[in-house]
């Protein structure tokens, strides 16, 4: 045994009394978070003697997310969504584990290569991107784009014999997808379905290899429904293509898949069984079929233990200011429109409080009507699922530490 795991052992016991009482902050039934993830974030609190906010990453939960995933979807192979959470070890343990990389930026492209992707097998799934952005990917070895529009098109022109371009869709409307999901991205992206058919021949005719379809249906998708949707439309649009003698080779199905914060989700397997179905029965087997998960693989490998810095009374309400905000880890209340369980050993009265963040600004509250029982200046909080659009967000504002990151395991 190393004395590092000695010294981790010696500080078990604290871990462990604080661990058994911790509670919810809102009414929730915390028993199937994973409280061994708690145990070993606190643990390594006290024994690196962290001080500040700190980001716990267990590569052991991003191993089980994408093996949870992949079972759920046999066929089709995952792109981890790069964007959700570039932390270093993370993408080399996705590479480890023989999955690809969904990338949107040049410097997305040199995480993924460094942490062990042929550039050759990265999608670039940003469907509008600058001309110097394209140019960079293209250099970089990036070959697999995806566009939404036909001035997109234009700009690979010279590029047409490197390239292949994939086309996204809106599997449903705006409306549709603002209801069912977290952030709605079909607001910004993706053409009608009945302007596929003109692009697909836009693509062929300027010369360029047109690889197949894409969609997605957004982020913290609660309705696999709306999954069937696109593959419903791509079924239909890949017959109708290969009756004119247009093959498509692949279909992307985008990411989506929801993670438990504060509400209750189906498991994966359940949620993705429609889809599996979906995909086995209406698409052609030549297809292949390619997702892009960010926050399912990310979101739970995160443990954010965070301190109480400062408290106050305001106009009768106790106001517990945290050592970490919306400016840093909790970008994603913002940006994300996310709500984030809270854990806390305290188990007194509950009263209604507000949890702020750290910085000058006003806007920096986190929660300004949550359930909290009396805090202490030095308490710990605990935040189980902060790994997928928390701290990539996060800014420098007032110029703080911002949480550092630590690998568990
Ligand atoms: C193009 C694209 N692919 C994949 C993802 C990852 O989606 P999720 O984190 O919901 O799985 C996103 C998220 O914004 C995206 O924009």
């Amino acid at each position: 045994m190393t004395a590092y795991q000695n010294s981790i052992d010696q500080a078990s016991p604290n871990s462990k009394t604080m661990l058994r009482a911790i509670n919810a902050l809102e009414p929730y039934d915390s028993s199937n978070i994973n409280s061994d993830r708690f145990k070993t974030a606190l643990d390594h609190k006290i024994v690196r003697n962290i001080n500040g906010p700190a980001l716990f990453l267990s590569r052991k939960t991003i191993r089980e997310n994408l093996r949870a995933l992949k079972s759920a979807l046999p066929g089709v192979s995952i792109h981890y969504a790069v964007k959700a959470n570039d932390h270093p070890d993370l993408l080399k343990t996705v590479a480890e584990e023989g999955h690809r990389f969904d990338i949107c930026s040049a410097v997305e492209i040199d995480k993924a290569a460094q942490a062990g992707a042929n550039p050759i097998d990265l999608i670039h799934t940003h469907p509008i991107k600058s001309n110097q952005e394209i140019q960079d990917a293209i250099n970089k070895g990036v070959r697999t784009f995806l566009i939404d529009n036909p001035d997109e098109i234009a700009k690979f022109d010279n590029y047409r014999d490197k390239v292949k371009l994939l086309v996204r869709f809106r599997a449903v409307s705006s409306a549709e997808s603002a209801a069912a999901v977290q952030c709605n991205l079909s607001f910004k992206f993706g053409c009608a379905p009945q302007e596929i058919e003109e692009l697909v021949n836009n693509i062929n005719i300027r010369g360029i290899d047109f690889a197949g379809l894409a969609f997605h249906v957004g982020s913290q998708c609660l309705a696999p429904d709306l999954y069937l949707k696109g593959i419903n439309i791509a079924a239909n649009v890949i017959s109708k293509l290969q009756t004119q003698g247009i093959d498509c080779e692949i279909l992307d199905i985008g990411g989506g898949f929801p993670v438990e914060y504060v509400e209750r989700v189906p498991d994966i397997e359940t949620f993705c069984r429609p889809i599996r179905k979906a995909l086995s029965s209406l698409i052609p087997p030549r297809v292949k079929m390619i997702s892009e998960p960010g926050r399912y693989i990310s979101a739970s490998a995160v443990t954010l233990l965070v301190n109480v810095i400062g408290k106050s009374v305001r106009d009768g309400r106790p106001w517990y200011y945290l050592d970490d905000g919306l400016y840093g880890s909790f970008s994603g209340r913002l940006y994300d429109h996310c709500s984030y369980q809270a854990l806390t050993n305290r188990n007194t009265t509950w009263v209604k409080s507000t949890l702020a963040g750290p910085t000058c600004d006003s806007i920096d509250v986190i929660y300004d009507d949550i359930l909290l029982p009396p805090l202490q200046i030095g308490d710990t909080l605990v935040f189980p699922v902060m790994g997928a659009y928390c701290q990539v967000s996060a800014s420098r504002f007032n110029s703080l530490r911002q949480a550092e990151t630590i690998v568990v395991d």
